[in-house]
């Protein structure tokens, strides 16, 4: 979580205008307050404080700041209170040292007692100003004197936990100094200036050319050089160029990003289905070869993980698969060895709860598959086979277009591995291919069309509930367990899903007149079930919102309803039925009047375990 940005440049431009932008392009890692500061005459200016990017410009305008070099920092509070004095960025006790940082100094509080023993004054309660402070007594015990570089090597190899730095220095008026560990931070390239930021939308507007830093790497950006370093050996960066545009990380005339990203749907599954088979029959190979299989994400990639988990099992019926949630891997790692294969899926690619789970199977010897949507981020680096959504880049805080690229993907996989297992001839895995090709973007696009405005009445009619269920069975699961995250993560309506069948158990006890029940409720073996549980809700006086298809017995119990298409198979159900709930919660949360762009406490990229 937080966004950190830095700009060095020799082209005469106000860096603080840039790294003001840049900031906007990172607010969905988090947005509890925000900070820049730049060398100016050799002297560090600095302007921060708690609440928006917007908020906080407006107070004290940022482009005040002048100079050629400057960091920025948009915060998702751990250590302390988000207000102005733990704003990033810190400085050092001479004022002269500036960083900001994105992550957890696990050792921070050693380090500062220590720190503090020796004359250090700290300002803020972050676990982040210890490293200006341990530059800074690098920089003044060393006899001859060090070099910044040399001091800010030697205070890395101090911090313990996840960190991407990057840090000025008033003697080096043109030098960024950046390290990264357990956290992302890339680094644009032009002519005559460099970037480095925790995500690419940063700087995309300005450049398309980025470099990766790899975790362990420091480097040194200058307006017209890249260094970089790993274990005190010199490593050739390998610069690459991103296909996403800029405008592709920009609202669009849309008002939210949460919203177009909804619309983007039907492109970023036309994307990411249109995949060579030649990766894919890589990963089905190793998927047929392992004696198991354990699906690792978080959050929405969980539920697409789910979702992976019912398409393989019904291919592979014998096969033991276990979807488990990445901050749980302790309790299952002994099913983790040479013959298990996992299967990792994270939007980002930087979670940290998955990247340690991974490392951990990494070490047992198990063989990793992973879907990520950020190219060459650090999930795919610890992967033997790397599949990409490609869904360009998603900036609403609550994940959308990745989801159902990620499950579109699978349901892809799921194809793949049903010929490459022998139960598929070569026609009839053309002919799924191709259906699966031509019918999901073109289904999601008539889901939007004709459920948008229902979904926008139905959040008037539910706006002011409190609570709300989501219920389904078997591979329709995901489903309302992804309905229900959407809706509480950006409406704060309490959502709840669980198996249809279990409502029974305890859930319907608190159902009441008008409480809202959403049932995922397509044409197929859950039907008759489903119908029953919407009977036993309904005498309660629950107010039943079926996702079903026209003419499904369903919707004479429910009192609304949004129709999904017919598709050729049921593995497109779990991307098109989860659509109209995406927009449902979009509009509750706006109906509200809260943004669905910045829910409170969460953010989109979570570097911390
Ligand atoms: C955060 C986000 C969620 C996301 C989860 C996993 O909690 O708020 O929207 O699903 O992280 O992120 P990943 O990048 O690994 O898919």
């Amino acid at each position: 979580m937080c966004g950190i940005i830095a700009i060095t440049t020799s082209s005469n431009t106000k860096v603080s205008k840039l790294i003001t932008t840049g900031l906007k392009r990172l607010e969905y890692r988090g947005y509890d307050s925000v900070g820049i500061a730049t060398i100016n005459q050799g002297k560090i200016e600095t302007l921060k404080d708690a609440g928006t990017i917007d908020r906080v410009n407006q107070k004290l305008n940022f482009e005040n700041l002048e100079g050629s070099i400057g960091i920025g920092h948009t915060r998702w509070a751990t250590h302390g209170p988000p207000n102005q004095i733990n704003a990033h960025p810190h400085a050092d006790c001479t004022k002269k040292i500036m960083v900001v940082h994105n992550g957890i100094i696990e050792n921070y509080l050693e380090i500062k007692s220590d720190l503090e023993r020796k004359g250090h004054i700290f300002t803020s309660q972050t676990d982040s100003e210890v490293i200006v402070h341990l530059v800074e007594e690098e920089l003044k015990l060393a006899n001859p004197p060090k070099s910044v570089i040399q001091a800010f090597k030697n205070t890395i190899t101090k911090l313990e936990g996840a960190y991407a730095i990057t840090l000025i220095h008033t003697d080096e008026p043109e030098t960024i100094f950046l390290a990264r560990k357990d956290s992302p931070l890339v680094i644009g390239v032009q002519e005559d200036t460099k970037f480095a930021a925790s995500d690419i939308p940063a700087f995309l507007e300005h450049t398309k050319k980025v470099i990766i830093l790899k975790n362990g790497e420091i480097g040194v950006i200058t307006p017209k050089t890249v260094y970089i370093e790993k274990n005190g050996f010199r490593v050739q960066p390998k610069p690459f160029i991103v296909s996403w545009t800029a405008e592709s990380a920009q609202k669009s005339g849309y008002p939210h990003f949460m919203l177009k990203e909804i619309h983007e749907q039907p492109i970023a599954l036309k994307n990411t289905i249109n995949i060579d088979s030649e990766e894919l029959s890589k990963a089905s190979k190793k998927i047929l070869e392992s004696t198991r299989i354990v699906f690792l994400a978080c959050g929405t990639s969980y539920h697409a993980g789910l979702s992976g988990f019912h398409q393989i099992q019904r291919i592979l019926p014998k096969k033991p698969i276990y979807p488990i949630i990445a901050s749980e891997y302790e309790t299952y790692s002994h099913l983790i060895d040479e013959e298990t294969l996992i299967i990792a899926i994270s939007q980002s690619g930087e979670t940290l709860d998955v990247m340690k789970a991974l490392s951990a199977a990494r070490k047992n010897k198990a063989q990793v598959i992973s879907l990520a949507n950020v190219t060459d981020s650090s999930i795919p680096r610890l992967s033997h086979i790397s599949l990409y959504t490609k869904a360009g880049p998603e900036i609403g805080v609550a994940a959308t277009k990745t989801h159902t690229a990620q499950v579109a993907l699978l349901a892809r996989l799921a194809i793949q591995l049903e010929f490459e297992a022998g139960e598929l001839s070569k026609d009839d895995y053309s002919v799924q291919v191709d259906n699966l090709v031509q019918q999901t973007p073109q289904i999601v696009r008539t889901v939007i069309n004709q459920n948008e405005l229902k979904a926008k009445k139905l959040a008037s009619i539910i706006q002011n509930q409190n609570h709300s269920y989501f219920l389904a069975r078997g591979l329709n699961m995901p489903v309302a367990l992804e309905g229900a995250l959407k809706l509480k993560e950006i409406s704060y309506i309490h959502a709840e899903a669980f198996p249809a069948g279990e409502s029974k158990h305890g859930p319907i006890a608190i159902v009441e007149t008008n409480f809202p029940i959403v049932m995922i409720a397509p044409d197929d073996w859950t039907t008759k079930k489903m119908l029953g549980n919407a009977e036993e809700m309904k005498a309660r006086g629950g107010y039943i919102i079926s996702v079903t298809e026209k003419d499904h017995r369903i919707t004479e119990r429910s009192d609304y309803s949004f129709f999904i298409p017919k598709a050729f198979s049921p593995i497109i159900n779990p991307i098109s039925y989860v659509v109209p709930l995406q927009m449902l919660a979009y509009y509750t949360a706006v109906r509200r009047g809260y943004d669905p762009d910045k829910p409170k406490n969460l953010a989109k990229t979570v570097t911390v375990e």
